[in-house]
């Protein structure tokens, strides 16, 4: 069965591969004359974009947005839209725009808000990973050189203080989301790629609490190395931008100093991106109380408030906390999703979408964390500078800093057994 499942898998991805070949061979070898077109939705004289060599924004020299007269590279995001299908994203010529970060936890909602960039500005979003995958639906800023100066905004993951420096000395939109959520989010892309589930079997697991722990302190690092490193920080809450997009987009344009078109945030409004967004399951197939065992919450709750000091201190708004699920003992807060036919699991129904089970070709992502975590020994060897005037400090600094949870502690004590004297 396993077997039959790989080579469907390994099909598919070979079909996708000639696909992908083809489709580049007959954009570069039909559609590559450069267009002299100049419709009215791209033009963007912005005139206040500035970049020099040593990727720094100088705000008082003004450098004019020019964009890639390559064709294959303009996507109209509403081609099927009539209303909106003259609106195009394209990239810039090189080192026209300055790196700024789209820095976020994993599982926050980063693709979603790159479509939403890309629609609002027209112009391609890029990432410090090159996920092949993202490229092929369309994110066709992904491959290129993040510090290229062609995309807007470049996605990352990652939080050392000299990555956060790299974007042109410190500017960074950093999107924050519920941990609640976000780390459910990550943990089915650990299991189910961008669109994908992973089996709620986990939730059974002796080791998720400290997975649990563990992203909780991962969550909370990364927002306190952007909000601490940023030298010009923007800070945007995913159920913000999710309750009404339009005034948090132009939020971002301004900090991007790009110029505002309504009538694409019109379009936005009508016809909004969908592409790589995670089905929500329903809540009723949890039991919470096993998802978010009631010693944790008190930890993640914290950690919340944590970041809602730091957001404030930054002058970023406060953590819209009303809108996030499980916080202060609260249940679910979102709209209640279409149920699953009756009888069927969450695998069986991504199986049934995907044509393979997800998780029978992965390893297990879960432990392997934790035990990649108990090798290096680095993520837990920094500790989080929590203020010493915040009021919880004290319990911050127990429940984050004083080492990594059982489960990697347990690995340690396997590796280094007491010595008999
Ligand atoms: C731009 O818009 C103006 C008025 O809306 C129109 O007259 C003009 O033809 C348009 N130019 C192009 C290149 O579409
Ligand atoms: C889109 O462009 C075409 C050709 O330039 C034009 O005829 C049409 O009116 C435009 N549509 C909108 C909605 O602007
Ligand atoms: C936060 O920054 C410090 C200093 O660069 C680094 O040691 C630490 O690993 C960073 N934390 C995360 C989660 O990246
Ligand atoms: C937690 O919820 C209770 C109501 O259930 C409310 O009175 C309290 O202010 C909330 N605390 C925080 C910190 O949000
Ligand atoms: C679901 O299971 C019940 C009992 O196991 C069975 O009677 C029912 O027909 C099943 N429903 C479907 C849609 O398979």
């Amino acid at each position: 069965m396993l077997q039959y499942h790989l080579r469907s898998l390994r099909r598919l991805l070979i079909a996708l591969l000639l696909f992908s070949t083809l489709m580049i061979l007959v954009n570069t070898t039909f559609f590559s004359t450069p267009s002299s077109t100049n419709s009215n939705q791209t033009r963007l004289d912005s005139g206040n974009i500035i970049f020099d060599k040593k990727n720094e924004v100088k705000k008082t020299e003004l450098l004019k947005l020019k964009f890639s007269l390559a064709k294959r590279f303009i996507r109209r995001p509403w081609a099927d839209h009539p209303d909106c299908s003259n609106f195009t994203i394209r990239r810039t010529v090189e080192r026209n725009l300055p790196p700024v970060a789209l820095a976020s936890f994993p599982g926050s909602g980063n693709t979603w808000v790159r479509g939403l960039i890309e629609a609002a500005s027209g112009i391609y979003t890029g990432s410090i990973y090159k996920d092949a995958n993202l490229y092929l639906h369309g994110f066709w800023g992904e491959l290129a050189d993040w510090d290229a100066g062609v995309t807007c905004v470049q996605k990352t993951h990652d939080s050392g203080a000299d990555h956060i420096k790299s974007f042109s000395g410190g500017r960074s939109i950093f999107l924050n989301r519920n941990p609640y959520e976000a780390i459910l989010s990550f943990h089915n892309f650990l299991y189910g790629g961008h669109t994908g589930h992973a089996p709620s079997s986990n939730f059974q697991r002796p080791e998720w609490p400290d997975f649990l722990v563990d992203q909780t302190r991962r969550w909370l690092a990364t927002a306190v190395n952007w909000t601490q490193y940023s030298s010009d920080l923007l800070t945007i809450h995913y159920e913000d931008l999710k309750e009404n997009p339009r005034p948090h987009l132009r939020r971002i344009l301004h900090f991007l100093q790009l110029p505002v078109d309504e009538r694409r945030l019109d379009c936005i409004q009508k016809h909004p991106p969908k592409k790589f967004h995670r089905k929500s399951r329903t809540d009723g197939q949890w039991d919470t109380n096993r998802v978010f065992p009631k010693r944790i919450r008190p930890l993640l709750d914290r950690a919340i408030r944590y970041v809602d000091y730091l957001t404030r201190k930054t002058g970023n708004g406060a953590i819209p906390v009303d809108r996030y699920s499980y916080y202060n003992k609260s249940s679910w807060k979102g709209p209640q999703p279409s149920r699953l036919a009756e009888n069927q699991t969450w695998i069986e129904w991504i199986s049934d979408q995907w044509g393979f089970r997800v998780e029978s070709f992965l390893k297990d992502p879960l432990t392997n964390m934790l035990q990649e975590e108990a090798k290096t020994n680095i993520f837990y060897s920094w500790k989080i500078p929590f203020e010493s005037k915040y009021a919880e400090s004290n319990d911050l600094e127990r429940d984050f800093n004083s080492g990594p949870p059982l489960f990697i502690q347990r690995i340690h004590l396997e590796k280094s057994p007491t010595k008999v004297p």
